[in-house]
């Protein structure tokens, strides 16, 4: 059984299939702390930890944490180094518990940007639980909307200049099927915490229906009881899809 679910959350019905999470606020959780900003990014590691299994418990199919954006390279190199030694930490402790758990991992984005030490970890992982069915967790990493936009033109663009494809027949599932996430459903919540009311380049296309839950708290203070409550917000929004 669940543990914090609010009264209002329907447990049989209406769950989200897709939930995308903007982790924003590591820096000032640790700020506010008198902790370097690392310690921040190491406290919303375990938050993860924490979402996955209340994702799982709830019956969420897919799980896509914005990670490292492609703006994130412009941070000190010593801020990034760290990010990348606590990703390659994490697959790596990480590696059993989704065995045990059943949990297949992706990643969307410029993976070649990644350093060679980092994703050859990321292509292990990724290797290891790909025949694992209950939840997906995509990590976008070194991921940018606008970029994913204009890699699925180009190659969009190329299909038309082998003459396979029509300017005239290209059709939004054309593009739907050019982006990084090719397959997956698109997200019907997306949550940010930190309180900021932006989408800062997150799955642009793919947020198009999204209902949008912001979390005043730090993305370290995030816990499952937070995950419930924003999924009990969702099931009280009506979804019409623009229609009446
Ligand atoms: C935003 O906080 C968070 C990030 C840039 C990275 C998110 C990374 C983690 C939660 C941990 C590492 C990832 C994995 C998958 C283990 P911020 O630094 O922008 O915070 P600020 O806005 O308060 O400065």
């Amino acid at each position: 059984m669940v543990s914090f679910m609010p009264q209002t959350m329907n447990l049989q019905n209406d769950i989200p299939r897709h939930i995308a999470i903007i982790m924003d606020g590591n820096g000032r959780w640790a700020k506010t702390r008198g902790l370097p900003r690392v310690q921040g990014h190491r406290a919303g590691a375990e938050s993860i930890r924490e979402i996955i299994d209340a994702a799982k418990e709830l019956g969420v199919e897919y799980v896509t944490l914005y990670a490292f954006s492609s703006e994130n390279w412009s941070r000190p190199s010593s801020e990034i180094t760290a990010l990348m030694r606590l990703l390659e930490q994490f697959l790596e402790s990480k590696r059993k518990d989704l065995m045990r758990q059943n949990v297949r991992l992706l990643a969307i984005g410029q993976l070649h940007r990644l350093p060679p030490a980092t994703r050859k970890k990321l292509d292990q992982v990724i290797e290891q639980t790909k025949d694992n069915t209950s939840l997906t967790l995509v990590l976008a990493l070194s991921y940018g909307s606008r970029e994913e936009i204009v890699d699925a033109v180009r190659s969009i663009a190329q299909a038309v200049a082998d003459g396979s494809l029509q300017p005239g027949e290209i059709e939004a599932s054309h593009i739907a099927d050019s982006l990084y996430t090719a397959g997956m459903p698109d997200p019907d919540l997306l949550i940010r915490t930190s309180g900021e009311m932006r989408v800062s380049n997150f799955l642009l296309w793919q947020i198009s229906y999204a209902e949008i839950v912001i979390f005043d708290k730090y993305w370290p203070d995030f816990r499952q009881g937070d995950l419930f409550e924003a999924v009990a917000q969702y099931q009280k929004r009506h979804r019409r899809f623009g229609a009446l």
